[in-house]
């Protein structure tokens, strides 16, 4: 498995094409990123205003150079962002890496977070061949949760993670997206079942 993370990179699929960030994305970035929910559920500074977009797309644009992470602008067409879906905390030894989402607030509730979910979680299972593949979800954030739900994401038996921040100490489940090992491990007792019963799967 690569330990550098490809770019540039486009994915297409379910309507969707999320690409590369580009410079002159920044105020339809800030337009996207500076909202309450997007406050709330990310570590996005807030107020997000241009500085803070440029900041933002410097260090995306280092962490894609530096094949560190993957961040994609979620667009329909290649052109205007509507979101966001990312990649991040690779570790090639134990092939598991952390993904996330956001979309803007006029955008929401058009399968936009599901499909990029979707999208990148494929390519990071058959492309990258990453076989853990998580994401860490406040219990309270409905939205997110509705999405991982959505996109085959099972909640983990992991001990939350504690953090503090703007709103006060809260806590990330960590959800997993079953993979190969668990499919082997279900069919390993399908055919225990199929062979207790005579019959072959
Ligand atoms: C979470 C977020 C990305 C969802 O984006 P979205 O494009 O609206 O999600 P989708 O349209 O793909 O919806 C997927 C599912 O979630 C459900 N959903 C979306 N928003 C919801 C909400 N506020 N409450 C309950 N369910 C919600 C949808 O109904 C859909 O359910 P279904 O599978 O039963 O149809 C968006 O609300 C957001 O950007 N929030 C702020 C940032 C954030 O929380 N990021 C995740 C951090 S872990």
């Amino acid at each position: 498995m690569a330990t550098r993370l490809p770019y540039p990179l486009t994915l297409t699929g379910d309507g969707l094409v999320l690409r590369d960030w580009r410079p002159d994305d920044l105020d339809d970035l800030v337009a996207l990123l500076d909202e309450p929910d997007i406050a709330r559920w990310t570590p996005m500074p807030s107020p997000f205003d241009q500085e803070a977009g440029l900041a933002y797309l410097r260090r995306a644009h280092q962490g894609r150079i530096s094949g560190q992470r993957i961040q994609l602008a979620v667009t329909e067409d290649g052109e205007r962002p509507l979101g966001e879906v990312l990649l991040f905390g690779l570790d090639a030894g134990l092939k598991e890496a952390e993904l996330g989402y956001l979309v803007g607030a006029q955008h929401r509730r058009r399968g936009l977070a599901s499909g990029s979910l979707s999208l990148l979680s494929t390519y990071a299972r058959s492309t990258l061949k990453l076989g853990r593949l998580l994401l860490r979800i406040d219990p309270a954030n409905a939205a997110s949760i509705a999405v991982a739900r959505r996109c085959g994401y099972r909640l983990t038996g992991e001990p939350p993670i504690l953090q503090v921040g703007p709103y006060g100490p809260s806590s990330l489940d960590t959800w997993e997206l079953p993979g190969d090992r668990t499919e082997t491990r279900l069919e390993r007792l399908k055919n225990v079942a199929a062979r207790r019963y005579g019959r072959r799967t």
